[in-house]
């Protein structure tokens, strides 16, 4: 087991980021020295990338690079996160072995070039990998400095070769047990896809049509296995000769090929990278969104985020800048919500190479500039912040998530392109956000008995038993809203016959769902409340629950869109379309107030961020963080750790980090 919290290592909360040294010289690096100290840096990643340099040929270690800076950082007083560099492979290793290049569905072969390019299943991948995490783990692993160990960085590459083939068939023979099995979990009775031996079994690759749907899905699921048996060789390679806690950076909240929750039981500490893709109060929200996740991923434990960039926002073809502040709000969005501190990608902004334009805490510009000084006084914010350590967040709902459910919805052959599941468990966190509420995430098959109100906003995949344990959940008093085409399969993707959702749901939520009717790309329908649907409609059949909006046009003229139910002690509500925005959110406010669910501090108004921190002995903290032009008045002057000193006032775009009785 692991020797220290990260936290009593770094002796408070961590704040630093991605460090690579190897990309400057040595003026550079006493530079690095000087601005690390100014800006209260106590944990550098290093090593993310540095295979080809530790190993420049197979077998033939240089670690005298390393040593350097290692020590260097250590007696600059910063501790070090050390990397794995398994997610790129140096070119003598990929020219050695061409079978452990990635392979895309269409059979293309990738060549060397850029990173994250082999195949997690190769055989000589897997033990390239574990002779380098070793060599490492026995090199550094008592090294003083070392504070955390850094798994490989954001798994995520997929791969469809013949390596990839032979373990599908090993991990689909474990989990169907026959090939009749498979064939009936996979309805290939259809299309003449009937498997007549094991080997006739493949990876989705690519193929005329629709692909099978449950081969889709069994393969994510297989995937998500493999990354975690490679995690695993890589963490008990490192605990052979290390005490210190391990992690991977995970990559919320939407770019994983992985079962989320179960990766994350693997992990000594969560760790994940949040990359927004809208500016202004879009990147907070999303920040907040990715720092919910992650915390709810580790049950609730402290986590660690480990990249955001200073001023980066990924808009698909172009990298828009933050607002100035967004560096310190950021930060204190996500410490807020659990994380042990804040790391950036990277420390210095390279000079040359892929990520030339990506953003730094030293920018291109030097230290003499806005982003710099943003730094600085967020180092100096965290550094003031080292009492929370430990402490932890409670949400007071919970938002639903499941991988089966999301991967459900990317296979083909679905009735429309618009069941985006990513984009569903975003709006319903944004309009809690909105509402000032805390949130978590859960697993439909996690006990929610202490959440009053638990939405569930697309779950299309939903199993036998997390049907029974939602229909369980509002008998004994829950809140639940379902929305639209929840419960339409099974776990292996076969349809609910007798209509949707699953019995026990419907149970629950007083209603049958015999019809789907999917909407064309623009339309809009109006519902008798005044509100509007789009992209989904349904016919939905009252079975004793009471119609609160109905359709008002068409062969669903009068039919439930909207509707509630009293079922045991709780209340089961099904919302049949996509509601507009300012709808969705009066219905997340009626429900908070039916559920008796409070914004974290009553008063405030919108665009200011509150979350409370708690400690195991009864210390609270309270973290306000406005995204207003004018000052806000606090309700009561109060200790705000930032400034040292009492406060009455949030001034514009400010934070403050209050304690609290
Ligand atoms: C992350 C990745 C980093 C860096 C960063 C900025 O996803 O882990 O290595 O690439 O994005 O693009």
């Amino acid at each position: 087991m692991t020797s220290l919290h990260l936290t009593d290592r770094l002796g408070g909360l961590a704040f630093g980021g991605d460090y690579n040294p190897e990309q400057w010289d040595e003026p550079v690096w006493k530079e690095d020295d000087e601005l690390m100290r100014r800006a209260r840096v106590n944990l550098a990643t290093v090593g993310v990338f540095s295979w080809a340099l530790l190993e420049p040929e197979e077998g033939r270690y240089d670690f005298a690079w390393l040593d350097t800076h290692v020590d260097r950082l250590h007696a600059n007083g910063v501790a070090v996160d050390l990397a794995t560099p398994t997610a790129s492979p140096p070119p003598w290793f990929t020219l050695a072995h061409p079978d452990a290049l990635t392979v895309r569905p269409d059979g293309t072969r990738l060549t060397h070039g850029s990173r994250d390019t082999y195949c997690l299943t190769a055989p000589a991948y897997r033990n390239a990998s574990r002779r380098i995490a070793g060599a490492l783990a026995e090199r550094y692993g008592d090294h003083p400095a070392l504070a955390l160990w850094h798994v490989h960085n954001e798994y995520a590459t997929l791969c469809y070769c013949d390596h990839t083939a032979a373990a599908f068939r090993v991990w689909l023979r474990d989990r169907h047990g026959s090939l009749d099995a498979l064939n009936e979990a996979w309805g290939t009775a259809f299309w003449s896809q009937r498997y007549g031996s094991w080997e006739q079994v493949l990876p989705p690759r690519a193929t005329n049509w629709h692909k099978n749907p449950g081969q889709q899905l069994d393969f994510h699921r297989f995937w998500s296995d493999e990354v975690i048996a490679a995690y695993r060789e890589q963490r008990e390679t490192i605990r052979a000769h290390s005490d210190r806690p391990v992690t991977t950076n995970l990559m919320l909240p939407a770019y994983q090929n992985m079962d989320l929750w179960a990766l994350a039981r693997e992990l000594d500490v969560v760790s994940s990278d949040q990359y927004p893709s809208a500016p202004g109060l879009d990147a907070a929200a999303d920040a907040a969104f990715h720092a919910d996740r992650a915390r709810s991923l580790g049950g609730g434990r402290p986590w660690l985020l480990m990249e955001q960039g200073t001023n980066t926002v990924y808009d698909r073809d172009r990298v828009l800048a933050k607002e100035p502040g967004d560096v310190l709000r950021h930060t204190l969005g996500h410490i807020a919500r659990g994380s042990e501190g804040a790391l950036f990608f990277q420390w210095r902004q390279s000079r040359a190479g892929a990520e030339t334009w990506h953003s730094g805490m030293v920018p291109h510009a030097g230290s003499d500039s806005r982003i710099f000084r943003e730094v600085t006084q967020t180092g100096e914010a965290v550094a003031r912040l080292g009492e929370l350590a430990g402490s932890t967040v409670t949400g007071s709902v919970a938002v639903l998530h499941d991988a089966d459910a999301w991967w459900a919805l990317g296979v083909d052959g679905l009735p429309s392109a618009g069941l985006d599941y990513h984009a569903a468990l975003g709006r319903a966190h944004r309009a809690l956000w909105d509402a000032g509420v805390t949130v978590d995430f859960a697993h439909p098959g996690h006990d929610l008995g202490r959440y009053p109100l638990v939405v569930a906003p697309a779950l299309f995949l939903l199993s036998d038993e997390a049907a029974e344990n939602l229909r369980r959940y509002v008998a004994g008093g829950g809140t639940l809203l379902v929305q639209h085409a929840s419960g339409y399969v099974d776990d292996r993707l076969h349809a609910r016959l007798g209509g949707y959702p699953a019995p026990p749901l419907r149970e629950a939520l007083g209603i049958r769902v015999e019809e789907y009717r999917p909407l064309r790309r623009d339309e809009r329908l109006t519902l008798s409340d005044g509100s509007h649907g789009t992209v989904w409609s349904e016919s939905v059949r009252a079975d004793g629950a009471q119609t609160l909006a109905a359709y008002t046009h068409g062969m669903l003229a009068d039919r439930p869109a909207l509707t509630r139910h009293r079922f045991g002690t709780g209340q089961g509500w099904y919302l049949s379309t996509l509601l507009d925005d300012t709808a969705y959110a009066a219905l997340v406010a009626r429900l908070l107030g039916e559920a008796g669910v409070g914004p974290e501090v009553q008063g405030l108004p919108r665009r200011v961020e509150a979350v409370t921190r708690h400690a195991p002995d009864g210390r609270r903290w309270r973290f306000l963080i406005s995204h207003r032009t004018e000052p806000v008045p606090l309700p009561e002057p109060a200790h705000d750790l930032l400034t040292g000193g009492p406060v009455s006032e949030l001034p514009p775009g400010g934070c403050v980090v209050l304690r609290i009785a």
